[in-house]
């Protein structure tokens, strides 16, 4: 199909109202007695599916199943679907599962876990914010852990991100927080870097998103000042969503 064909669709999903479309099935047409008039039809025509409305995470998760879809099956305990309150106004979205999340099939259980828990809940006290980790939702890109804890490939983010966008459009957050580059690179469109990025407002479809750094880089980092942006950052972020 070419660029302009697409872009017909997308303009005539538009003029019907529909501005959400999240996944590209194959429709083959079925060959029907030639009208008076014939116009040439492409075959096969890539129609891209509308997002079923109403969805539930439950169905999300049911659809995943024990999904097969792409290598990191190959190498996992558990999928780690995500984690929190369903209804919350705010997602944070990570990477994808370390060791630890594999083994219990919870997102941000290990080191990097309890940093960002630390992070959430002594900003929010400090801020005179009443939440806890619970009252948020937290998930990653890519649902199984990367072999020897390696950045996901284009493929599996491209998959699994599928899944990601569901999820988002079922909780329908008022902001999200991408922590770190892959979550980034996932989410928006943008060739800037993290340090660029980070502390400022962007939008994935119509829902605002900040950029901070990943927990694991924060605890790499030597760097104090990446630890107080990050702190910021959360700052910001906590007080748009709940004051
Ligand atoms: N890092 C992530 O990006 N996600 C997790 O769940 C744990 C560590």
């Amino acid at each position: 199909m070419t660029r302009t064909q697409i872009r017909s669709y997308l303009e005539y999903y538009r003029d019907l109202g529909i501005d959400f479309i999240y996944k590209p099935q194959i429709f083959k047409p079925e060959r029907v007695a030639p009208p008076v008039m014939t116009i040439p039809v492409p075959e096969p025509i890539i129609v891209p599916a509308l997002s079923p409305s109403g969805e539930t995470l439950e169905a999300i998760r049911a659809d995943i199943g024990d999904c097969r879809r792409c290598r990191l099956c190959e190498g996992r305990q558990t999928i780690v679907f995500g984690s929190g309150n369903e209804q919350s106004p705010l997602v944070f979205v990570g990477e994808g599962p370390g060791a630890d999340e594999d083994e219990q099939g919870l997102p941000f259980v290990g080191r990097a876990g309890q940093l960002l828990t630390q992070m959430i809940e002594n900003t929010a006290a400090k801020e005179g914010i009443p939440i806890k980790r619970p009252h948020v939702y937290i998930c990653n890109v890519v649902k199984c852990r990367p072999p020897e804890n390696r950045t996901p490939l284009p493929d599996e983010m491209e998959i699994c991100g599928q899944f990601l966008f569901r999820q988002i459009m079922a909780i329908r957050p008022k902001a999200i927080c991408v922590l770190g580059s892959t979550a980034m690179k996932a989410l928006l469109n943008t060739k800037e870097g993290i340090t660029k990025s980070r502390g400022k407002w962007h939008k994935w479809r119509d829902i605002p998103v900040m950029v901070t750094y990943h927990p694991s880089y924060l605890l790499r980092q030597y760097n104090q000042q990446a630890k107080r942006e990050a702190w910021e950052d959360l700052k910001t972020l906590l007080h748009f969503v709940y004051d």
